[in-house]
Order: C-alpha cells, then structure tokens, then sequence
C-alpha cells in the first residue's frame, strides 16, 4: 500500500468509522448471529493474490458488522459499558502507524516516556500518593497477576525467583486473600502463579457486599496457625457484581500488622476518584503498595489500557527481569526499560490514546461525563424503586444497578423454593427477550444465590432517553412474561 493508497483507503475507513459511530444506534446491540456464522460466510482459505480494499470492505460490512456486539452502542448497558472515543480511536491509529514496540527505553523513548508521563497524569487526577509508580498493562488480569508475582517476590526468604517452587522443599505454602465478591481475575493469578486454588482464601462479605476486615484477620490467624504463609491481599473499590467498595483503611491495617502486600482492584470504580465529591471511594488507597484502574473502561479509552500502579517498581523489576545480551543498551542505568516490568517483552504504544483521550476531554470534560452516567444510574435506581414489581438488589454507588423483577404479590412468600425458583427463571428470561428485542444490553449476575440484573452505564452516547427506553422494555416485558409463564400454584 503506497503513501496515496493509504490516503485513498484511509480517508474511506475514517468516512465509514465517523458514519458508523454517529449512527450505531440503528444497529442491535447484540450480535444475532449463531455460533459459527460469521466464520462460515469468510473465504476458508487466505487469497492467493492480493485483494482490494473494496472486496474487504464489503466483506466487513456484510459479515463482519452483523457479528459485532456493539460495546459502543448507546443501550450497551451490559458488564461494564465502556466508550472507544473518537480520541482514543486516533490514538491507537497513531500508535499502529508509528508501530514502536517500547520494551526498551532506546527501541521507543517518546512510548517509554509518554506512558510514564500519562500514568503520572492519571495518579494526579485520582490523587494518589507522589511515590506510586505507573506502568501500562493491557487489563487489570495482567496487572494484578504481576502485582502477586511482586508481592511473592517480596516474601523475605522465599526465593521462588531462583528456586522455583519445586527447589524450597519444607516452604509454608503461600496464601492471598480477597473478597467473596472479588474478581476472578485474582483467582487466575493464584492458578498461573503456582499457588493454585488452595492458595486463595475468600474473606465473606456483610450485607452490602464489602468485606469483612475482622473475617480477614480471623482467616490469617488460622492460616499462621495451621502453617500457610499470607502474603498478599487484594482489596476491591468497584467489586464485578454490585460496585461495592471494601473498606480498604481497615484492611490496610490489617495488612500493616500483618506485613502483607495489599494491592488494590479498582479496575472500573477507580476512575470516579477524578470527582472531587467521590475522592473519598479511594480512602485508605494511599497506603496501598498496588493499585489498578482501568481507563479501558470507563475513561473512554479503547481496549486495552490498563493502569498499574506501584509503590516499590523495583520489586516488580526483580520479580520479572531476565536481560539477554542482546538487550542490554548504554542506558539502561538511567531509564526504565518496560520489558522489565512484566511478562511481555513487546509493549505497544498505549500511552497514546490515553494521552489523546485526556487532552481532548480535559479533566473537567471527563469529570463532568462521568458524574452524568452516576445520574443516570440513579434515575434507573429510583425508578426500579418506585416499581411495586422490581426490588433493587444492592446500592448504587457508581454508575450500575443491580435489580430484579419481583411480582408485588410474591414478595412475602420470596423464601419458599418454588417462589425463588421461579423468580430466577422470569428475570433469566427477562434478560433475554430484552436483550433480543436488540433495543438494549444488559447482563446478570448471582447474590446469594439468585439471578440478578445488572444495567451499567458507560458510554458516553447514552442518554436520558436511552435509559427510559430500556428500563420501558424491561416493566413491559416482566409484566408479559409473568402472566405467560406463572404456574397456576404460584
Ligand atoms: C473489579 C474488576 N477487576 C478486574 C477485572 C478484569 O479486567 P480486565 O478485563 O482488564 O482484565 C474486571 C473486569 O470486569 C473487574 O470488574
């Protein structure tokens, strides 16, 4: 593709990304196609000779489109909504056109800089302490995995770095401790980190979903007594299920008593930390060692940037660095070198559509969108509220609402397990013909044990209209559903 191809093609794929953004609402929101459908309609086999752009053009838009669930849609009210802003979409153009692979400082020294620079930024806006550290990783997974790696790393006489876990034969057995209601994401870490399942101890939380520091300690004095080793915990701001908040200064006690690393998971709720009125969600996070929050998703950056903060980098280092010959470069006492922070050695230029996203929206712009998308969740929240047939399932202190369809005249009888039965299956079938109608997106989760609703706004093309249009289709369909389904006894 020479230079006047690429402007030629170019300004058509920017022509049809501006078309498709301005008009993605005329799309369902999710995808119809059946498992399978899009692979069957592509060619099997890779073109022998070149094609145009026109030929994949065409094949995007009448294959690749209708597979797309569209997270950019204004009713993707699903997992947690996100945005793909135009800025950001620039930013990763850029960061595609210049195609720097910033694992060292020499092979990239604006991405090396740029993304300690931007992370900086970012510390700033949630007002994190001055020593944190930033780092870019691609999600929260990656983050938290590297943060237990360095939390193992900083066990005193454990040198698993060196000797592996099979060479310290008689070692006490490595344990982390989250919430009931934490990311499985820390559970995948304990898994590739060799500590297995076993190594996880899940803390129960109280009634409004945070954890219990008295059950924390509780289960680390008898994990010392019965000869595991804790060393590591994760605190939640913004759990999956319901957004709550663990009280992170008490277990950041614990934590200081204990001698544990306590790394901190704000990967969605972070970003509100950037309203003055909410800088109180990171309360305790100061005395954190590590932190992530992800501007992938609700700081209307493309996926995938995720923010990793530390209070010690070295660790981290110490933790990962392996330097080959062939990587060693004259300033590698002076800089950061990335590759040394983490598992990949090739790191894309992300700090550039953060960077983009920032300049553009300002901190004001973002704050200011960000405080609209709590207001819409709150309007949906009084209106799950005043409906005798909906009970709200957990506070709202973001922007997601948890909720569930529940016939005024069952509610008294909730406990008896066929009332409970079937109220999971009216609100599993809710979900579902909302979803299909394509007009809105939303998904589920459990609390104590039963199928709940999850409507979570991110998207920075939703609207006031969009939520009463959906919380329209979600009474609409309940009442159809139970008086088509409910059994006779009930
Ligand atoms: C609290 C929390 N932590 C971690 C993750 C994992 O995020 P990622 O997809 O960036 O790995 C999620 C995803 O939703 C999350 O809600």
């Amino acid at each position: 593709m020479d230079p006047e191809e690429f402007r030629a093609a170019g300004y058509r794929a920017i022509d049809w990304i501006a078309d498709y953004l301005g008009g993605v609402d005329r799309y369902p929101v999710l995808a119809r196609v059946r498992p399978g459908a899009t692979r069957a309609a592509l060619s099997a086999d890779p073109p022998e000779d070149g094609e145009p752009f026109d030929a994949v053009l065409r094949d995007l838009d009448e294959t690749v489109v209708p597979g797309i669930t569209h997270w950019n849609h204004p009713a993707f009210f699903a997992y947690f909504a996100n945005t793909g802003s135009g800025p950001g979409i620039l930013g990763e153009l850029f960061a595609a056109a210049f195609n720097t692979n910033s694992m060292l400082w020499k092979t990239a020294p604006a991405a090396t800089e740029l993304e300690e620079l931007v992370l900086d930024w970012l510390r700033k806006m949630l007002g994190l302490p001055a020593e944190f550290r930033g780092l870019v990783q691609d999600t929260a997974s990656t983050a938290s995995l590297v943060a237990a790696a360095a939390a193992r790393e900083a066990v005193p006489g454990f040198d698993v770095r060196i000797r592996g876990l099979q060479g310290t034969p008689g070692a006490p057995r490595l344990r982390l401790y989250l919430s009931e209601q934490a990311h499985s994401s820390i559970e995948k870490a304990a898994v590739v980190l060799g500590l297995g399942l076993e190594g996880v101890r899940k803390i129960p939380v109280d009634g409004e979903f945070r954890m219990r520091p008295d059950l924390l300690a509780r289960a680390i004095a008898e994990d010392r007594e019965a000869g595991w080793l804790p060393f590591f915990v994760t605190a939640t701001v913004g759990t999956t299920s319901t957004t709550s908040v663990d009280p992170v200064v008490p277990i950041a006690d614990v934590c200081e008593r204990e001698k544990l690393w306590l790394h901190v998971d704000a990967a969605y709720a972070g970003s509100a930390a950037i309203l003055p009125e909410m800088r109180g969600i990171l309360a305790g996070c100061d005395r954190a060692d590590s932190l992530v929050v992800n501007p992938h998703k609700w700081l209307f950056t493309p996926v995938d940037f995720s923010a990793f903060f530390c209070r010690d980098l070295d660790v981290v280092r110490r933790a990962f660095s392996v330097v080959p010959e062939y990587l060693r470069t004259r300033e590698e006492d002076e800089v950061r070198n990335h590759m040394d922070y983490g598992v990949a050695l090739g790191r894309r230029f992300r700090a550039l559509k953060f960077w983009m996203v920032v300049r553009h929206f300002g901190i004001r712009g973002i704050a200011d969108r960000l405080r609209e998308h709590i207001r819409l969740a709150r309007l949906f929240a009084d209106r799950v509220d005043g409906e005798p047939g909906f009970v709200r399932e957990a506070p709202v202190p973001f922007s997601v609402v948890c909720f569930r369809a529940r016939p005024d005249d069952l509610a008294e009888r909730v406990s008896e397990p066929a009332v409970a039965a079937y109220l999971d299956g009216l609100n599993e079938r809710l979900m579902h013909a909302v979803n299909d109608t394509g007009r809105a997106y939303l998904s589920h989760t459990k609390l104590g044990g039963r199928f709940v609703l999850r409507l979570a706004i991110g998207n920075l093309r939703t609207t006031e209209a969009h939520v009463r249009r959906a919380w329209e289709l979600l009474r609409d369909h309940a009442a159809r559903i139970d008086s088509e389904t409910r059994p006779d006894r009930l």
